[in-house]
């Protein structure tokens, strides 16, 4: 299930930053036609969109300031998208917060913002629906597998995006609707969300729980956002329906989840 990305237009939720903006940047620089950026940070987002335009040009980059969380918000990404490109091919849902002390806001913007995403995405990228088929990445996270000590609750929303993505990311929705469904599970990258200055802003439900996180970080790498575009690319192109891979410490791979009968003690 090869997919080529040159001269496809895609939409990346919070591009403004991090690892989105990486996508953005690596996606253009491998041949996709354009790139909007769906941000709640309008400053960053009109940064990105001008860092974009300089290497780029005009016509392959579009920013809409989103809020995620909003259903109908999001959707005028997608409209403001099709306006401009008259198709889309591949969603990013990669906004992302990072603070259990807001869980609520947790919980909307990485889990509910993106079953907007996938659903909206089924709907304008899906061939059964005048798309002509496509791909969906969810960025989850390597805690979503492991679960961590420190942010239970990331941890859980990120299980539900892995959830979420193994189960419409099934034959009966390809079937239909032409859509891909892949899950990247990044390992600790360098971007603002997880700057010390952010992490001292976070309350966590025990003090201590914050110099854990730091320590725990202190042992493994603190890759580029590049390592992690690099593999979001890989797996757009060679991911199989329903797939999903681990990049961390600068490594892309895919992990295979047991079916529970395998796991019975
Ligand atoms: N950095 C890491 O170590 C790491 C590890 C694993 C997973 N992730 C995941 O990667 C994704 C990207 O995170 P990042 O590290 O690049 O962080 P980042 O803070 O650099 O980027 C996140 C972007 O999401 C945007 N955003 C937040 N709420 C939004 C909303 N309601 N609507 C629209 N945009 C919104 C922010 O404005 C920001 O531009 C997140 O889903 C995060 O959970 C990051």
């Amino acid at each position: 299930m090869m997919y080529d990305l040159k001269e496809k237009i895609v939409l990346i939720s919070g591009g403004a930053s991090g690892i989105g903006f990486s996508c953005a940047k690596e996606i253009l620089r491998a041949g996709a036609r354009a790139v909007a950026i769906a941000d709640i940070n309008e400053a960053n987002g009109k940064a990105a969109a001008e860092q974009l335009i300089k290497e780029f040009g005009t016509e392959k980059v579009l920013f809409v300031k989103t809020d995620v969380t909003n259903k109908s918000h999001f959707e005028e990404a997608f409209k403001r998208t099709l306006e401009k490109w008259k198709n889309i091919d591949v969603l990013i849902n990669n906004a992302g917060t990072f603070n259990d002390s807001q869980y609520e806001l947790e919980i909307a913007v990485n889990a509910t913002s993106v079953v907007h995403g996938t659903l909206l995405g089924l709907q304008y990228i899906g061939k059964d629906k005048g798309g002509k088929g496509g791909v969906i990445v969810n960025i989850a996270s390597q805690f979503g597998v492991d679960g961590d000590t420190s942010f239970p609750i990331y941890s859980a929303t990120k299980s539900f995006v892995i959830g979420l993505s193994r189960s419409v990311g099934t034959p009966y929705y390809y079937d239909r609707t032409g859509v891909k469904i892949v899950t990247v599970c990044p390992g600790l990258t360098n971007t603002p969300l997880t700057h010390h200055s952010s992490l001292t802003e976070t309350k966590f439900l025990f003090p201590d729980l914050r110099q854990r996180f730091m320590d725990r970080s202190k042992s493994v790498i603190n890759q580029p956002t590049e390592s992690v575009a690099l593999g979001v690319i890989t797996s757009i192109t060679n991911g199989e329906n329903g797939s999903v891979w681990i990049a961390e410490d600068n490594e892309h791979y895919e992990i295979d989840l047991p079916n529970r009968k395998a796991l019975r003690k």
